[in-house]
């Protein structure tokens, strides 16, 4: 062993630690968050153009049709903090809206993501400040050092709600309310409940996208945690489940399988899976519950108009 690989080691120490716990349960799973390294990310950026995953282009639609609406409830001067910034396109749609936008602060936990979203930013809205501010919103919010003045408005779009847990959401929806105070807003995605015949499709594509997405985390683990896994023994499985309300992913071993990741031996039988991804679908009054008990208020529910998708404006209360 050199020492290349032993600070290799270091650096992911956070990911070698949550991969070898979570191959270690009796239900094997990976978080979804080490599903987006660089390639990773543009393989998510593919899927949102896929023709199944109606998930953004609907989404889309909704934002251009609401954002007036939204912004006039606003009003001006507004500080726009964006959750997991991504690309920031979405965006655009909110600060073309408002009224003289003051600030806008993109939260992301990769400083690649950050840095573009906020040079594009900076570079089609000259007249607002764009800063980044690297960090895990969900575990450990960073300080935002927020101007005293203007409204302040979270923006969480995409329904990543959808892969969270129900404590996971109210501990990031209540601590978005106590970072962005009372009387603040927040612009929140979420995927509405459909048929399986939409659902499955949309996490199972035809050209097999999706499932490069998902297979890329073991493609990550055997790059970055010297992991042996045979990407041509595990197959991506997306299973509606009715009673918990989501897509589940899965990765699933074709055989009976002997890996190795960071010097750790690991078995699965044939057909055994690794669960890597829930994607949870809402019912309104569901994100209205969720909304109240994490001390906001929904003063817009906007969906289009087969009903698959919602864009929420809540007030902090
Ligand atoms: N937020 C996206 C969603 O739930 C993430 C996503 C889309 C995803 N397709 C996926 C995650 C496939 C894992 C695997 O719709």
């Amino acid at each position: 062993m050199n020492i290349n690989v032993n600070s290799a080691r270091l650096n992911h120490s956070e990911f070698e630690t949550d991969v070898l716990a979570g191959l270690s349960r009796p239900q094997k799973t990976l978080s979804p968050r080490w599903l987006y390294d660089q390639a990773g990310s543009h393989l998510f950026e593919l899927i949102t153009t896929l023709p199944e995953y109606y998930v953004t282009r609907t989404e889309v639609k909704i934002l251009a049709k609401v954002s007036s609406e939204f912004a006039a409830e606003i009003g001006p001067g507004a500080t726009i903090v964006e959750y997991g910034a991504g690309a920031a396109i979405k965006v655009r749609f909110l600060l073309d809206a408002l009224a003289t936008p003051y600030e806008y602060i993109a939260i992301d936990i990769s400083r690649e993501h950050l840095g573009e979203a906020v040079k594009s930013i900076a570079a089609d809205y000259p007249e607002i400040t764009a800063r980044p501010v690297a960090g895990d919103f969900l575990t450990r919010p960073p300080d935002l050092d927020l101007s005293p003045a203007g409204p302040k408005v979270g923006f969480f779009p995409g329904s990543t709600i959808g892969n969270l847990s129900d404590g996971e959401i109210r501990g990031f929806l209540t601590g978005v309310r106590g970072q962005l105070g009372a009387d603040s807003y927040l612009v929140l995605g979420a995927d509405l409940r459909k048929s399986a015949d939409i659902l499955i499709p949309a996490y199972d594509d035809a050209a097999g996208v999706t499932a490069r997405f998902n297979k890329n985390i073991l493609v990550r683990i055997n790059r970055e945690l010297d992991g042996t896994f045979n990407l041509d023994d595990f197959s991506h499985q997306a299973i509606w489940s009715e009673e918990k309300s989501r897509v589940e992913m899965h990765l699933a071993a074709s055989g009976d399988q002997v890996f190795f990741v960071a010097g750790r031996q690991f078995f699965m039988n044939a057909g055994e899976t690794i669960h890597t991804e829930n994607s949870r679908k809402f019912g309104r009054q569901e994100l209205h519950d969720l909304a109240g008990v994490s001390g906001w208020d929904m003063v817009r529910y906007a969906t289009d108009d087969r009903g698959y998708f919602a864009v929420m404006l809540l007030k902090g209360r």
